[in-house]
């Protein structure tokens, strides 16, 4: 896979992102960031439990440098739903996010780098999403450092991701779970559509 073809498999995702109606309605807006912060929570245990299911050097290595990169992405999240005068004890884990997550610590068992799917998939969401973090932008005066930061993810980090799943062993379990990754966020955006004010705590 290289980065065009990339894009094209993030397509569909990068139209709901646009469309599910979270880049303007502030419940849904709320909600996003509220399940984001849940899963991003297990970005490093995930990470870290990878690197111990890896015999993989290169793969070790650039694990260890992702999780300087992540550590602590969670508490911007957590901030921007500060911003936004949410409380986080008001937005339970869905159901989705658990399994969103909860599926990669059954795959690193197998082997650590099956997890570049998911990384793959996330990392190229947030590349893409320009135009949905402009949206954001626009309509949120404040609570957009996470989203900010993540868009700034440049092509040249994809390419690298991209590299080092082609010479891995374990290739096609790694775009297994890349594509599962992006049909599970499709369908997180279908939820958020479907947010409303009064049922939002209880959605999935
Ligand atoms: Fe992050």
């Amino acid at each position: 896979m290289n980065v065009s073809e990339l894009e094209q498999s993030l397509n569909s995702v990068m139209e709901k992102l646009s469309n599910a109606g979270l880049t303007s309605d502030r419940e849904k807006y709320v909600n996003f960031l509220a399940q984001t912060y849940y899963f991003v929570c297990h970005s490093v245990p995930l990470l870290e439990l990878a690197i111990r299911h890896s015999q993989n050097d290169d793969f070790i290595k650039r694990s260890l440098e992702h999780i300087k990169e992540e550590s602590g992405h969670e508490k911007i999240a957590l901030h921007d739903l500060k911003k936004l005068g949410a409380n986080i004890h008001d937005y339970p884990e869905w159901n989705w996010t658990q399994n969103f997550y909860g599926r990669q610590y059954d795959l690193v068992l197998e082997d650590g780098e099956i997890l570049l799917g998911y990384i793959l998939a996330l990392e190229g969401i947030a590349a893409l999403g320009k135009k949905a973090a402009k949206q954001v932008n626009d309509n949120f005066d404040r609570g957009t450092k996470f989203v900010d930061i993540h868009v700034e993810e440049d092509q040249d980090h994809l390419e690298k991701v991209l590299a080092q799943i082609e010479r891995s062993k374990v290739k096609q379990l790694i775009y297994i779970n890349f594509h599962h990754t992006v049909s599970q966020y499709e369908k997180f955006l279908d939820l958020l559509s479907q947010v409303e004010e009064e049922d939002l705590k209880i959605a999935a």
